[in-house]
């Protein structure tokens, strides 16, 4: 039996774009932003480096420009696919990125 836990289909989620998702856990589990290239998805937390904040200007909406993502919050620029921190207050600090599987069109958690 397969229990890896559906964070949504990846389908719900357009092609060059991002949506958030929240993984409920014992503790109050955490949000995620789920990335996604044609058939590749990454999943980064949603919390910006610099100071903390979440990544999008409303909840699920984010701000994704020529192969990046934006931090609504004071602008720090990731990288799309690879999360890295490629200018603005980030000042090199990274996305934290967590590993997502997908299975029969369902983004997973392993
Ligand atoms: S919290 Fe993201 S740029 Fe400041």
């Amino acid at each position: 039996m397969d229990v890896r836990k559906s964070l949504c289909g990846i389908g719900a989620i357009p092609d060059g774009g991002a949506v958030a998702v929240h993984v409920d856990s014992s503790t109050g589990g955490f949000d995620l932003i789920l990335v996604r290239v044609g058939d590749a998805v990454a999943a980064f937390h949603n919390e910006c480096p610099h100071a903390g904040r979440r990544l999008d200007y409303a909840p699920g909406k984010f701000l994704i420009d020529n192969g990046t993502l934006i931090c609504a919050a004071h602008g720090a620029v990731f990288g799309l696919e690879s999360g890295h921190c490629l200018g603005g207050p980030c000042r090199g600090a990274g996305l934290r990125s967590v590993h997502v599987d997908v299975v029969d069109g369902q983004v997973c958690l392993p």
